[in-house]
Order: structure tokens, then sequence, then C-alpha cells
């Protein structure tokens, strides 16, 4: 490392010396907003991406990561990319949507047979492609997080889909958590997340929904003490980043970044596991119950979102059937 610090060092001075400008040398700064705390293993795994990026590019390309929606909620750090004035965001598949359609099959309640079944799917031939649909939309996926399965939570257990019925559940903003909720009798009121706190404690909202992670760091726990194992989807985040950063980037940075992208999400796996147990711990000792449910209750119930999509939307449909056909 020294030794191609002190090389870099001679080569500017040559640089210099020759009349050549130092701003050829300047480092590329890639600006990337998202909504978790740094404690959150999201947070840790794209740090450990952004060392590995400042290494192996001798840092001419740097990522500065701002966390807990300093620069606004997922919605807005999209639009703030899509305009340039950052160029990296971690959001997820349920807010990506209304950015990409395909995203959608993510959003499908009991699509993954299991986290093997999701892995698989992420890592292989159909991931990629989902990753690179949005590029006439102006970005692009570098990569999924793992975030677990998604639940609700409320002041009383949610055995069954009849439990919800009059409830006002808070979803992220995306027409199939919409949907879903709705097939389940529940009151969908799409909320960006970092209002959701706040909004559970007043009583604008009775349940919301999420993985275990997001439900105790985001303290969610404190009001809402029964988390119901329904599992109802399987929706990973996502880090994209614009066109404009990414195809400005040499060929040789382009890949520095895509393989710190995919060793971070495979350091996720590690990290996701042992924050599942770690927040399940601790909502438990605050008085938590975790609720098994009677899941195929659910199942049933978000069938007619499938015939749904055959009916009216048959290339999301196709993709759907190719998910469910992944090994
Ligand atoms: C998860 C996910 C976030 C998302 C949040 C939400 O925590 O990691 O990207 O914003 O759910 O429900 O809004």
């Amino acid at each position: 490392m020294k030794t191609r610090k002190s090389l870099l060092t001679a080569v500017i001075g040559a640089a210099l010396t020759f009349g050549v400008s130092a701003q050829a040398f300047a480092a590329t700064t890639l600006k990337l907003s998202h909504n978790h705390t740094r404690d959150h293993a999201v947070h840790k795994a794209m740090d450990a991406m952004a060392k590995e990026v400042r290494e192996t590019t001798d840092g001419e390309v740097r990522i500065r990561i701002y966390p807990d929606a300093q620069l606004g909620s997922q919605r807005e750090s999209m639009e703030l990319m899509q305009n340039g004035a950052l160029q990296m965001v971690k959001t997820n598949a349920a807010e990506l949507e209304a950015f990409a359609p395909a995203y959608s099959a993510f959003n499908m309640p009991y699509l993954f047979r299991d986290q093997t079944h999701f892995y698989a799917t992420q890592e292989g031939e159909i991931g990629e492609e989902i990753l690179e649909s949005s590029r006439k939309s102006g970005f692009i996926g570098l990569t999924y997080y793992d975030a677990g399965a998604r639940s609700f939570y409320t002041s009383k257990p949610i055995n069954t889909p009849a439990d919800l019925k009059g409830m006002k559940v808070r979803v992220q903003p995306s027409p199939s958590a919409i949907a879903m909720v709705e097939a389940l009798g529940g009151s969908a009121t799409p909320l960006a997340y970092g209002e959701l706190y706040t909004a559970l404690q007043q009583g604008v909202v009775d349940a919301a929904e999420n993985n275990i992670p997001s439900y105790g760091m985001s303290r969610h726990s404190e009001v809402s003490k029964f988390f119901s194992l329904d599992e109802h989807t399987m929706v990973p985040d996502v880090l994209v980043i614009s066109t404009n950063a990414f195809d400005g980037l040499s060929e040789e940075h382009q890949k520095a970044v895509k393989t710190a992208a995919l060793n971070s999400m495979q350091l996720m796996k590690t990290l996701w596991a042992e924050s599942e147990k770690e927040e399940r711990a601790k909502a438990e000792e605050i008085g938590v119950k975790f609720v098994e449910v009677d899941k195929a209750s659910f199942v049933t119930a978000v069938q007619p979102m499938y015939d749904d999509v055959q009916k009216n939307n048959p290339e999301l449909f196709t993709l759907i059937e190719r998910i469910q056909a992944v090994k």
C-alpha cells in the first residue's frame, strides 16, 4: 500500500512537472443515501463495500455514506439521484416498484419457498436481469441485500387475516404492498419509514409490517408489543447507482464497484442472521411476544393477487412463474 502511495506521489509529481493538471487524479466521490442507522447490518455491509472500493481503486473512487435518511426518505433520495445531487441509494424492492416495474415480483406474498430459493433468485440470472431493468430510468441496481421476511406487528396477536379486519396498516409506498393488505382485509396506509414511529404512537395507524431488525432498531417494538410471524414477503434491500455516475467510471473502476457490492451482499448474509437473532432477543427482553400464526389462511387470502396479475399483467406473471421455477 505504502509503495503504491509513493508511486502515486511520484506519478503526480511527474505529471505536474510535465504540465499535466493534477485534476486528472482527483478522486471520484459517490454519495450514498439510506434510511437506517449506523448500527444496522446493511450500513455495516455497505461500509465494508466502501472500504473495499477505496482500497481496490487506490483511493480513486470513494463512497461516502449518509445514513438515517439525512438526505431524505428513500423516495426523496431516488429523486435526488435522478437529478444528479447524489449517486447511490440503498432502498428496497417495494419502493423501487414505482421506478422499475420488474421489482414488483419481489413484493408478491409467499413467492419464495425459503431463504435458499430467495438467494438463488437474487444471485441468479433473474436477479441480475431485474437489477439491469431500470437502465432507461437512469439507474441500475448493483446488488441485493438480505432483509429477511416481513410480518405484521400491532398491539394484539394477528393469527389469521380476520384479525386485521378494520385495522389501519402502514405499508411502504408500493402498489403491491397496498394490494396485499387489502387482500388480507386491512386498510392500507402508505407512509415513509421515518414517519412510522409517531404514527404508531399516536394511533394514526394501528399496525405495520417489517422484518425483526427494522422493527427493533426503529423502536417500533416499544409501541407495538405483538410480532406475528406470518412472514408474508421477502423483500430485499437494493443498492442502486445512477447510470450517469456508473457509466462515468472507467471499466476497471466499474468492476471494482460491482465486485465490492457483490462481496458486501455475501457479508450481509452473516450480518443479517446475527442481527435477526440479536434484535429478537432484545425485543423479548422488553416484553414483545412473537406469535406463531396460521400461515395457510394468509396464503389463501392473497391468492387473488396472483389471479389479478395473471389477468392484467402477463409480463409480470411470466417473471413470477420464472421465479417460482428457480431451483
Ligand atoms: C426495511 C427496509 C427499508 C424500508 C423499510 C420500510 O427496513 O430495509 O429499506 O424503508 O423496511 O418499511 O419502509
